[in-house]
């Protein structure tokens, strides 16, 4: 690097994070130069001599740029490379469930929560960063290891409260670290902190995100990866791919649309799909003067020719169903959310929301070719521009030219999971045939008598109490609230194994999520259910599981895990808008709890707070 170079960077700041960058090679050194109305939204605009520096668009994040580090098989990895943490564990042999490893080896993350202005896909935006980061940054832990990440609340302009949840992990023994306000704790103040402690007590592909209201839509997720056993080879590993859909109003200003009276405005539509946080936005859109710059740039990865590239794809939007492919390459399936399944080939694999799935893909193209990713919103969702791109390069790609590729010929149009035939466990478990108890629960939707649209289950909408979170109650032994029949508590006492049948008469599409399990998924479809399941001797196993329009999911749990789990559709709009139970397992084992005097400071201080500036809760608070 020469002194001439160096003497040039210090000068500019953003030039310099740009020209560290091999994505930015040839950063635009001009003056932000004014937005050309007439560049027409098309692949030819995408060209990455003219991408913006990537601390303009996605601040101290490197995610979606070429210098974003490929992953390990496992952290701390020594010569001897078969010296695994988790010891002779394997994705075969061992019950992830109730055989998990504990390491004694502790990861640990210091998160600080503020707002902060960029432009993910060049237009302008104030966005709550982690650590100055969107995506926040990516947790890594081996399986068996304490993560501990300690998060300070430094939101200001305005305040508002917040907390994370860790999405996809048990919690077994921790239930309070589970990161949900008025279920598992009260919000962190602003100005205060929480530091969690919780066991990687499953592998796999994840991410965190704020429970608050619809928090996790304004910038508040990163990915969360947790290395164990292999269950199938793959050579390389790119890491997450985060798929979201992206609104350049603020999150609040949508939840109170969504929550006001004008049904116009129920459902938002998204104005862009990014890729680890980035895209290009055609800015002739922008009508309201807010400063937006074409050729935002997009995503870039790197194939090696020969090799098996493992990615780790994350759906951590707020609505959008997302159909993933690589032009011209097959995707082969390894696991889905923290479950290693038998490998299965496909050319595009769908995703609701707080889905995951993990894809091997062989790099068997030109190697002077690049190659389009794309993740495309599906028209049950809601948006005005559906397509995410990236680019994936071979070693002699022209760098400054983009791909030609075309897309697979598919034309998936259903909303729904692949189907349950296609998907099974690595670890086989088989299910209780005869549950302990069956709760059958149906979804609603209704206008309510002042002209709001709420979501039901079985009638209810839930609402919750940041001041009362509900576990914490039951810890001290109130596990029962006639006077609150909007918190939606299911009490399924010790029941050993529950089953949950949920029918969906209503029209939009549900990615059902349960908190602290594995469902085994036993049947998903149209109509109603037929009483049969799909793989009785192994069936699929995740977290999230998408409930088709008019149609039914059967799930069902082994009880061994006390504690109270959100069960919610994961559009955030939708919990928003009280779709949500609280399902209490074994409310006598959650008394013997010893939760940390944390919790109980942390609801002192939100309850001070909240003396003083009344908090507006506009949703249903999750
Ligand atoms: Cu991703 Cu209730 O969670």
């Amino acid at each position: 690097m020469s002194l001439f170079f160096i003497l040039q960077s210090s000068l500019i700041a953003t030039i310099y994070a740009a020209a560290l960058n091999p994505t930015n090679i040839r950063p635009n050194t001009s003056p932000a130069s004014p937005v050309d109305t007439s560049d027409p939204f098309t692949l030819s605009s995408f060209n990455p001599n003219t991408w913006l520096p990537q601390s303009l668009t996605n601040g101290a994040s490197i995610l979606g740029t070429l210098q974003a580090p490929t992953l390990p098989y496992f952290l701390d990895q020594n010569s001897n490379a078969n010296n695994f943490p988790w010891g002779s564990r394997t994705a075969q042999n061992t019950n992830p469930y109730t055989q998990s490893p504990t390491t004694g080896q502790v990861r640990s993350y210091d998160f600080t929560i503020k707002r902060g202005t960029i432009a993910p896909d060049g237009y302008q935006k104030d966005v709550m960063l982690i650590n100055g980061q969107f995506p926040g940054p990516t947790i890594e832990a081996n399986w068996g290891d304490t993560i501990e990440v300690n998060v300070h609340n430094e939101v200001t302009g305005p305040e508002e409260g917040t907390a994370l949840h860790w999405h996809g992990l048990l919690q077994k023994d921790t239930p309070w670290e589970d990161g949900v306000p008025a279920v598992e704790q009260c919000p962190i103040p602003p100005g205060k902190s929480l530091q969690y402690s919780f066991k990687a007590d499953l592998y796999g592909t994840s991410w965190y995100h704020s429970h608050y209201s619809a928090q996790y839509a304004g910038g508040l997720f990163g990915p969360m990866i947790i290395y164990g056993p292999e269950n199938v080879k793959y050579d390389i590993d790119l890491g997450p791919v985060l798929l979201t859909d992206y609104f350049h109003p603020q999150y609040y200003d949508l939840v109170e649309n969504v929550m006001g009276t004008n049904p116009a405005l129920f459902t938002p539509k998204s104005d862009n799909n990014l890729i680890n946080g980035k895209m290009n936005y055609n800015c002739s859109l922008v009508t309201d003067g807010t400063p937006c710059q074409d050729n935002a740039g997009l995503s870039t990865f790197r194939f090696v020719p020969g090799k098996k590239h493992r990615l780790r794809l994350i759906n951590a939007g707020a609505e959008a169903l997302q159909y993933f492919s690589i032009d011209g390459h097959t995707l082969t399936v390894i696991a889905n959310d923290f479950v290693p399944i038998q490998p299965y080939q496909t050319e595009i694999v769908t995703l609701g929301i707080g889905q995951r799935t993990d894809v091997i893909v062989e790099a068997n193209g030109n190697v002077k070719e690049s190659y389009w990713m794309r993740s495309t919103i599906a028209s049950c969702s809601f948006t005005y521009q559906p397509d995410a791109l990236a680019i994936v390069y071979y070693p002699q790609a022209n760098y400054n030219s983009q791909p030609t590729s075309t897309a697979w010929n598919n034309t998936k149009t259903t909303c729904a999971n692949d189907p349950l035939t296609s998907t099974t466990p690595y670890f086989p478990i088989t299910p209780a045939p005869n549950p302990a108890t069956t709760i059958t629960l149906t979804i609603g939707s209704t206008i309510n008598a002042t002209g709001h649209k709420l979501w039901t289950m079985n009638g209810e909408s839930y609402r919750g109490d940041y001041n009362a979170p509900v576990l914490l109650l039951a810890n001290t032994g109130n596990d029962s609230y006639p006077y609150s029949p909007e918190w939606n508590v299911y009490n399924t006492g010790s029941n050993s194994s529950i089953r949950f049948i949920i029918n969906n008469p209503t029209g939009a599409v549900h990615p059902m999520h349960l908190h602290g399990h594995n469902m085994f998924v036993l049947n998903e479809g149209v109509g109603t259910w037929d009483g049969t399941v799909v793989n009785p001797q192994n069936p699929q196993r995740r977290d999230v599981q998408v409930l088709q329009k008019q149609g039914y999911i059967v799930v069902q749990i082994d009880a061994d895990n006390p504690g109270v789990w959100p069960f919610h559709c994961h559009i955030a709009w939708h919990v928003s808008a009280g779709l949500y139970i609280n399902v209490m397992e074994r409310p006598k084992d959650i008394r013997n709890y010893d939760i940390p005097q944390a919790w109980a400071q942390t609801c002192r201080d939100w309850a001070a707070f909240t003396g003083q500036d009344v908090v507006d809760q506009i949703d249903s608070g999750l």
